[in-house]
């Protein structure tokens, strides 16, 4: 190859930054094909993925089973809109809500437009149900949330990033600490017309940063007090990520850990997306009982992707596969043996401070100021040595592998990490 000849690497690259809106900053590596925990290269590298799709392809690339039901639906129906019904989505309806412990599910396509159909249904709700004067619901939500890109969810942003000349912005609601009951409590003294509370169980985009052992339950018991809904946002921390079926199963200690029936937290209003396709397909749901979801009525909200057969069976596959294959359990392990190990490195490191996570969502922040490009350049260097992780905010890199992963490859895993760390000591 004549030095003047671009790699397909730099080809790839160059293509998007030319004709792609700059909406993201990538990693420079150009994946094209993907099998369980590993992504190829367009120059045939493997690598171990770190990242998952940011928790979408929990049961890992291209699982057969999701991919079968995913085809043989696209050979018979793909799209029927809501004006008809299809044979699928009924059936999909059932299993999820007995799979979720739940009375009724609404189908959407992406982690936004369930957090935003949320929103709606919470906001009925209190006009509806709690009897709130119309326009005046507020609802709670946490600092440094993370909860998508719509108009409505980076109004209560606190990222200049995401919300710079985005304006103006939709009103309503109210920003408190994260992992505070006490805030919660104060604000739901200082409100009356307070609707719901929405908060990720796990703030995940924020840097994995995971709240008290009783923040979710005591949360949830003011919520109850107040007659507030409170709102869950599992659509990174659900589906077998965190180490049980959903983070706010908590630490139940029931033998089955995709059980959702004794949850240590029921939410009023879940929401899921991600992993509710194995990241084949965009999928997403709100789930709810009557009292709530009995709110949403013909013509007053709707999607035409939303439901659709390809998407009802391919969630009804990647939600098979998790429990078939035991993720939830092979999360808990790994994500033990993976925190255990990053701690015995830390004590003796200057370049890393701290592992935190639970289940195989985790996360280290890196020993420099959070302007720094060095755990920028400690992915360069993971990927160069085989794994691709990324920097959310700053110094912090979040490793979220696929669920399917197995003992040794983690431990090959966690050799190729504090071998990478090595070379940044200072
Ligand atoms: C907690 C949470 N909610 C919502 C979203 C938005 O999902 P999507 O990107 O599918 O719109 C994300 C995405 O990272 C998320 O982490």
């Amino acid at each position: 190859m004549s030095v003047l000849e671009k790699t397909a690497t730099e080809k790839a690259i160059e293509q998007e930054n030319q004709y792609g809106a700059h909406n993201y900053h990538p990693l420079p590596v150009v994946l094209n094909k993907g099998e369980g925990v590993y992504v190829w290269d367009v120059e045939g590298k493997k690598y171990y993925d770190f990242l998952s799709a940011y928790s979408a392809v929990n049961q890992g690339h291209c699982h057969p089973k999701i991919v079968d039901a995913m085809s043989k639906q696209a050979e018979t129906l793909t799209l029927t809109s809501r004006a008809f019904y299809n044979d699928m989505l009924g059936k999909f309806e059932k299993y999820a809500t007995d799979y979720f412990n739940f009375d009724k599910l609404l189908p959407m396509n992406t982690g936004a437009e369930a957090v935003e159909t949320a929103l709606k249904i919470c906001r009925r709700w209190a006009y509806e149900k709690k009897g709130i004067p119309e326009g005046e619901a507020k609802i709670i939500v946490c600092q440094n949330n993370f909860h998508g890109r719509t108009t409505t969810i980076i109004s209560f942003s606190n990222d200049p990033v995401a919300r710079k000349n985005f304006g103006p912005y939709t009103q309503g609601f109210i920003k408190i600490a994260y992992d505070d009951t006490s805030a919660l409590e104060e604000a739901l003294e200082k409100n009356d017309d307070v609707a719901g509370f929405l908060v990720e169980p796990i703030q995940g985009e924020a840097g994995v940063y995971v709240p008290s052992d009783d923040y979710l339950t005591k949360a949830k018991a003011i919520c109850e007090k107040h007659n507030v809904l409170f709102i869950a946002d599992e659509v990174q921390t659900g589906i077998a990520r965190t180490g049980r079926l959903l983070a706010t199963c908590g630490n139940c200690d029931c033998e089955d850990y995709s059980c959702s029936k004794t949850p240590e937290v029921k939410p009023d209003i879940l929401i899921l997306g991600k992993a509710l396709s194995g990241g084949a397909y965009p999928v997403s749901a709100v789930l709810a009982d009557d009292n709530v979801m009995s709110v949403i009525t013909p013509g007053s909200h709707g999607s035409t992707f939303g439901g659709n057969p390809v998407a009802a069976a391919v969630a009804m596959a990647a939600l098979e596969v998790v429990k078939e294959e035991k993720l939830a359990e092979n999360a808990e392990k790994l994500g033990n043996i993976f925190r255990n190990e990053l701690n015995k490195y830390i004590e003796n490191s200057s370049i890393c401070n701290l592992v935190r996570g639970k289940g195989l969502l985790n996360a280290i922040v890196i020993n420099d100021s959070e302007d720094s490009d060095t755990a920028w350049n400690i992915c360069l260097k993971l990927r160069d040595n085989g794994l691709l992780a990324k920097p959310t905010h700053g110094n912090i890199i979040r490793f979220a592998p696929p669920l399917v992963m197995n003992e040794t490859q983690l431990r090959e895993c966690l050799d190729i990490i504090i071998s990478t760390l090595k070379e940044f000591e200072k």
